[in-house]
């Protein structure tokens, strides 16, 4: 979205005034409170019309910011709060656009801020004029300059930290796009005084202190410097460090600077070298020594710095030494040479250390120079930028001070002129009547300084070019003669002084009443740093250094140029060339940045009142707010005056149609403004009372304030009905899909219902289906059984016919066979006898019968009883014969078979078979002992010595002897114990000892029960009350029960010619001493293999588990 233009002015949010034009009322308190309210806000730029007031605010502001920068750029010069940038800005589009030169004159006392606001033009114009590799190469050449010139040329003073001893003009060449080509430098009468000797609490130039502190070592040794201050004379001592200043960074920034701007290494060595070398000069001593002929000569005290210097720039040794000793003078041809006084070494030490260096620095200039020169020969515009020493009033004032104050003096003298110039000619350019101002000017006072006849400058170059003995006094003399009259110039001694007693003017000064105030020149000095002598041996000694630099710093060293001309004085030389900037400037478009100073201690947020009012009186800025309001106050151009004021006048709002001018015209006689108030120029309306402008600012503020109510009625109208439409919309968009939602519900409802509708009837039409089908298959099955049935009716019908038929063919048959045998009979019973029939038939029976043996003794079966083979009855009629054969035969060969057997044999099949009546179809475990012969003696006793004793103990044949497990009656245990039947008792023995445990006789056995399953548990019953009885019933378990049980029933049986009870059942009771307890079977599983478990439940059952 394009950004909205908004159109501001320098009226909006104001702090105070913004342009003391508009001060009202006018006087120097309402200024200074002007200023000092703005400078409090931090608003350290007013204008004066279009000259900007800059008072230093000594910290950093945040308002050089690249959005700051992009804020000014391109607006209005009063469209925005004051500011250097849009001075600048001003400054380069009327040089871009309207092809002016221009020049940006920079004022201000020592400290104000003049060095500051040049680089913060400088910046300004570099960010905002073309890009591109080349141009940001220039651009930054142009920047890098100033580190470079302020180490050289800058020092701290009383009054700033990085006071600027030295004037600078630089002029900033562009192209005809406005894109910079390059630049040159002028610089004016550096400081040099200041190098050999700098006032207290101050010091000499930066570059020492910075070669010192940042040098590394090898570098420093290269020079043949250490690293202390103190070690050199030419550096003040008791201010070396500056606060927050950090000469070793400062020096790394200054070489890289150097290296931008296009220094060679080379070149940087030498500057350094030379540097080296005029501090080390200052280290040179020298000693009196009387000579023969009663003058008084000099030596060096100590040779070793000599000789250093000497190796620094390839200097011959004895010829510098010589030069230190001897001065010669040469006049037409003769050469006359004459020794030097200790004070006279010393004066020609310094003055080679001042020129070394003020030509170094000059040197400096003219290499930048060569650096950023324009490459291009087209035509340039150019913008020059002025940053002057200031204004200086110090304790002492010297000859500097002098020539810095005359320089002040004319730049204030082209402020007034030109402002003067500029408003008047503006005017004229209106077309709006001129009326006369009243202002000081200096004009008197540079009369005073610059008159080729009568001025100071004149005179001292007079008194310098005298023959005869010249002093400062003699100067001094001359000053009180030629300008005792002059208003501005004061001195004790001059022809009817005013100032005859006024002790505050010693006799060795002069007083100049300075546009910026007076100030106090001591004499002294000033003929010889006017003549600015350097003795002609010193600068050939230089000439013939092997130095390069050091040798072209001094050309006039060399004897082939030799000129016996005099140099011209410092005094004439600065004159010219403050002349020729002068010149320069007049050509060129000026704005001003006037600087002020708040405050003597470079303190922030300090503004003192007294301070600040001396310099706004020297500076004359009240009067240039006069001269600027003399006619009128306030002038702007139509458009932009329509532009903020048409909303004051219906005819004019929103829109103008016509030319500017004319809506203004209508505005103002809309608004009844006095005539007298305003006038129409050509392209401006000029206001001629501020308060006519804040009437209008105050009229337009509260028409802003309702419109902005208007606006906020109809914003908050149209805020409300979109929010209303908007809603509205939601609305649809709600409601459709609500009901989007709702149909989709009751679809989807009427869908399952329909799916339910659809399924029942599905259903019941499949149901009727079903029943259709059914009833179809019932009506088939139905036809196929009645089918079946008829046919079956058919065919019994059939069949019986067929029967029917049969049995008639047969009954025919057999009554044919009758009547056949009817007829025979009665045919042939003539030939038989009565009886015979009978005979026949027993005979043909006979015959069967005989026939039938005979068969049957061919087919009789094997003779093993168990062989079931019998063969077929071959007739009817022998059936029940047939059986009785088959029994017979069976007994027979029964009877055969056992005819065959042992006694032995047939005890043990009466035992099998006597186990058979007990035990066949009613114990499980009886089917598997049928093919076990029964062995009785299971362990043979006799044969075992461990069982002696028990042998022993019975005497009678034993019948059984086993091993078996007798059931602990109280858990269910089992314990081995070897059964003993004998013929009369039982008996249960230890297995290991073979001791006899209990002997029960047959007689006191009642009965033996068991289960009917497949198990070995037996419990044997006494009789109640018998001696074996005490313990209870045995209830033991036995692998061949069967054998055991047949064997005791038979022995009881024959011992005791009673029966044994053998009770055959899944539950039994065995009395166990008094109590009787529960044994019973039950399925277990087959956890333990085939081996039945017993356990104790309670105290009246015991389970046994068989698998
Ligand atoms: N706009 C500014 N913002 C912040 N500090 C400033 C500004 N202007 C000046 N200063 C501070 O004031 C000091 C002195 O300023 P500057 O060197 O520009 O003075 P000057 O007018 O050039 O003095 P001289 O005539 O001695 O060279 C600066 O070193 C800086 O600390
Ligand atoms: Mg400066």
């Amino acid at each position: 979205m394009a950004k909205m233009e908004v159109k501001t002015s320098l009226l909006d949010n104001m702090i105070g005034v913004g342009d003391m034009v508009l001060l009202e009322p006018l006087n120097e308190d309402s200024f200074i409170n002007n200023l000092k309210k703005r400078f409090d806000h931090s608003e350290v730029y007013t204008y004066i019309g279009s000259v900007v007031i800059s008072i230093n605010p000594y910290r950093s502001l945040p308002i050089y910011t690249p959005e700051k920068v992009e804020e000014y750029r391109n607006r209005n010069f009063y469209e925005l709060s004051p500011h250097i940038f849009a001075l600048s800005d001003e400054a380069y589009r009327s040089l871009r656009d309207q092809d002016k030169d221009q020049c940006i004159l920079i004022t201000g006392e020592s400290g104000a801020g003049k060095t500051e606001a040049s680089k913060l033009v400088m910046s300004y114009v570099a960010a905002v004029c073309g890009k591109g590799a080349e141009v940001n190469q220039v651009k930054e050449q142009l920047l890098q300059s100033n580190p470079v010139l302020e180490a050289f040329g800058n020092a701290k003073t009383v009054r700033n930290d990085n006071s600027s001893r030295f004037g600078k003009y630089m002029d900033i060449e562009f192209d005809f796009k406005g894109d910079p080509l390059g630049g040159v430098i002028s610089n004016y009468l550096l400081e040099k005084s200041r190098v050999v000797k700098q006032p207290r609490g101050e010091r000499n130039f930066h570059i020492f202190y910075q070669i010192l502190s940042g040098a590394s070592e090898d570098f420093l040794c290269k020079l043949k410097l250490e690293r202390d201050f103190c070690r050199y004379n030419y550096l003040g001592l008791d201010s070396a460090k500056v606060n927050g200043v950090d000469d070793a960074a400062n020096f790394r920034t200054v070489r890289n600077a150097m290296q931008i701007v296009g220094f060679m290494d080379h070149e940087t060595q030498s500057i350094f070298e030379v540097v080296a070398a005029v501090l080390k000069l200052g280290n040179i001593e020298f000693k009196p020594e009387s000579r023969v002929n009663g003058l008084d000569e000099s030596k060096i005290k100590d040779k070793n710095e000599l000789k250093e210097i000497c190796e620094l720039t390839g200097i011959d040794q004895s010829v510098l030494e010589r030069a230190f000793s001897f001065r010669t003078v040469e006049a037409k041809q003769e050469k006359v040479s004459t020794t030097l006084n200790v004070a006279q070494a010393y004066y020609a030490r310094d003055a080679l250390a001042k020129n070394l260096y003020s030509r170094l620095f000059s040197w400096l200039v003219a290499r930048i120079n060569e650096s950023i020169k324009a490459q291009s020969k087209v035509r340039k515009k150019v913008m020059g930028v002025l940053d002057i020493y200031g204004f200086e009033i110090f304790e002492d004032n010297s000859f500097e001070q002098f020539i810095i104050n005359y320089c002040n003096e004319k730049l204030q003298q082209i402020f007034i002129e030109l402002t003067l110039k500029e408003e008047q000619e503006e005017y004229i350019r209106e077309g709006i009547e001129w009326t006369h101002i009243e202002y000081f000017n200096n004009a008197i006072i540079c009369d005073l300084i610059e008159n080729n006849q009568t001025g100071i400058l004149a005179m001292l170059d007079e008194e310098c070019l005298r023959p005869g003995t010249v002093t400062d006094d003699t100067f001094l003399e001359k000053l009180n003669q030629v300008c005792a009259t002059h208003q501005h110039f004061e001195s004790r001694m001059s022809k009817c002084s005013r100032f005859l007693n006024d002790t505050s003017l010693p006799h060795s000064c002069f007083r100049i009443q300075h546009y910026a105030g007076k100030v106090m020149y001591q004499v002294e000095g000033f003929v010889d740093k006017n003549n600015d002598l350097l003795y002609r041996d010193l600068s050939q000694a230089m000439w013939k250094a092997s130095h390069s630099l050091i040798k072209a710093l001094f050309p006039e060293g060399n004897p082939a140029k030799i000129n016996l001309k005099r140099p011209p004085t410092a005094g004439s030389q600065f004159k010219a060339s403050v002349a020729t900037l002068m010149k320069n400037l007049q050509t060129k478009n000026p704005n001003y940045i006037r600087c002020i100073k708040p405050n003597d201690k470079k303190a922030a947020h300090v503004f003192n009142d007294a301070l600040v009012c001396h310099q706004i009186r020297y500076l004359g800025l009240l009067e240039n707010v006069r001269v600027r309001r003399a006619g009128y106050a306030f002038r702007q151009a139509y458009e932009p005056c329509l532009e903020r004021y048409k909303m004051l006048c219906k005819q004019t709002w929103p829109h103008w149609r016509g030319p500017a001018r004319a809506g203004v015209e209508v505005l103002f006689n809309e608004l009844e403004i006095p005539e007298e108030e305003f006038s129409f120029g050509r392209s401006k309306i000029f206001i001629r009372n501020p308060r006519t402008l804040f009437k209008l600012e105050d009229l337009r503020k509260q028409r802003l304030e309702d419109l902005a109510t208007l606006i906020e009625k109809i914003y908050r109208g149209w805020k409300c009905r979109t929010r209303f439409l908007l809603m509205k919309k939601s609305q649809i968009v709600i409601a459709s899909w609500y009901r989007r939602y709702a149909q989709q519900k009751k679809y989807q409802k009427i869908k399952s219902s329909a799916i339910i509708v659809q399924s029942y009837i599905r259903g019941w039409k499949a149901r009727k289906l079903l029943r259709e089908l059914k009833h179809q298959k019932r009506c088939n099955e139905a036809a196929t059984i009645i089918a079946a049935y008829w046919h079956g009716t058919q065919a019994r019908r059939e069949l019986k016919r067929l029967k029917e038929e049969a049995r008639r063919k047969h009954a025919v048959a057999v009554i044919w066979a009758y009547w056949l045998g009817l007829k025979v009979r009665r045919e042939y019973r003539k030939f038989f006898r009565a009886n015979a029939g009978r005979k026949i038939y027993e005979f043909t029976l006979q015959r069967l019968m005989q026939k039938y043996f005979l068969e049957m003794k061919n087919k009789v079966p094997s003779l093993s009883p168990i062989d079931k083979n019998w063969p077929a009855r071959p007739y009817l009629f022998l059936d029940s014969t047939h059986k009785e054969l088959k029994r017979i035969f069976h007994l027979w060969r029964c009877k055969k078979y056992r005819d065959q057997f042992t006694d032995q044999q047939k005890l043990i099949y009466e035992e099998k078979l006597e186990a058979s009546e007990l035990f066949k179809d009613k114990k499980a475990l009886y089917p598997a002992s049928v093919g076990q012969p029964f062995q009785g003696a299971y362990l043979e006793i006799s044969k075992n010595p461990k069982y002696k004793k028990l042998k022993d103990a019975v005497d009678e044949k034993i019948i059984i002897a086993e091993v078996v497990n007798k059931i602990n009656r109280a858990n269910g245990k089992a314990t081995s114990r070897i059964l003993l039947l004998t013929k009369n008792n039982v008996l249960l023995a230890d297995q290991k000892s073979g001791n006899i445990k209990s002997e029960v006789p047959l007689g006191d056995v009642t009965k033996v029960s068991m289960s009917s399953q497949n198990d070995g548990f037996f419990a044997v019953h006494l009789k109640e009350g018998s001696g074996a009885a005490g313990k209870g019933d045995f209830l033991l378990s036995s692998d061949h029960l069967i054998e055991m049980a047949t064997k005791l029933y038979r022995t009881t049986l024959s011992q005791t010619k009673q029966k044994l009870n053998i009770e055959i059942s899944d539950e039994f009771l065995v009395q166990f001493r008094q109590d009787k307890v529960c044994v019973k079977f039950i399925q277990g599983s087959q956890k333990n293999g085939n081996i039945p478990t017993c356990k104790r439940k309670n105290n009246r059952l015991l389970e046994v588990a068989v698998p």
